[in-house]
């Protein structure tokens, strides 16, 4: 006897085949990433990974929150003590939005990314991504907290402007999923460490990047204000470059909304 529905049955753990990860699949909490961050706290070692088969009271970009359904999404939190300069890690919220873009290719659905790491299936958002800087008594630690969307359903969703696999016609396994965002989150984070000022990353990301070359944006800045502009490139520190009234304005942070397409 099961009291879960079908259509969203639960992650199987034994299933996962992840590389130096520590998998933890809870029930319920209010949000992975604050579980993560005290666990850092208390000296967690990298790779804890949190997973909550329901978030009740989940944190998104800009003070916003993210709440989903039981089983609907993908509701996980990553942590990582990156040993890369710190003038390089602006680059770890973009490698991470890339991996999850990656991992859904990889399985056929057309990903691309919004700046700096909305992942977006046509217009809609389908995954977002906070990434938090945490200091600790073993040095800084970065926990990078992800919510996919997989069957959740219009009226379910955390954000305007978002969509599911499943409303983007993708019936997808949650487990092997997970399975394969935390293997391009690897591979990606591992080159990263490796060479953190290689040009492949920058290379790959822009590759991916649906806000540029030349689209026009409506940036949300962290102060309240708003620019208007083209968005021309991505600058060697992950800035966002917009040709803006005044001339290019390299932004580092803010809620970016692609004008032309009416989009998100
Ligand atoms: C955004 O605003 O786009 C970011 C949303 C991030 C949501 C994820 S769900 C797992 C993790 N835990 C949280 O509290 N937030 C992130």
């Amino acid at each position: 006897m099961t009291d879960q529905p079908a259509e969203r049955p639960r992650l199987e753990p034994t299933r996962l085949t992840t590389r130096g990860y520590h998998v933890h699949v809870i029930d319920q909490t209010a949000s992975t990433n604050h579980l993560v961050t005290e666990e850092a706290i208390k000296g967690a070692p990298e790779g804890l990974v949190v997973v909550a088969e329901h978030q009740t009271s989940g944190r998104g970009r800009l003070d916003r929150s993210w709440e989903t359904p039981a089983r609907a999404a993908l509701t996980f939190s990553v942590l990582l003590r990156p040993t890369v300069a710190a003038n390089r890690w602006p680059w770890l919220p973009l490698l991470a939005g890339l991996a999850v873009a990656r991992a859904l290719r990889a399985t056929g659905v057309d990903a691309d990314l919004k700046w700096p790491n909305d992942v977006l299936i046509g217009d809609g958002k389908v995954a977002g991504l906070l990434v938090e800087r945490v200091e600790t008594p073993v040095g800084p630690a970065a926990v990078v907290g992800i919510g996919l969307n997989v069957s959740t359903r219009t009226d379910e969703l955390p954000v305007p402007g978002a969509t599911s696999l499943l409303l983007a016609g993708v019936e997808a396994d949650r487990t092997a999923l997970l399975d394969r965002i935390l293997w391009t989150l690897r591979e990606e984070y591992d080159a990263w460490q490796a060479a953190p000022g290689d040009h492949a990353l920058r290379a790959a990301y822009l590759e991916r990047c649906a806000t540029v070359p030349n689209h026009q944006v409506r940036v949300g800045l962290p102060d309240g204000s708003v620019i208007e502009g083209v968005a021309t490139d991505i600058a060697e520190d992950g800035g966002l470059v917009v040709e803006g009234p005044a001339g290019p304005v390299t932004l580092h942070a803010g809620d970016v909304v692609h004008v032309r397409t009416g989009g998100i």
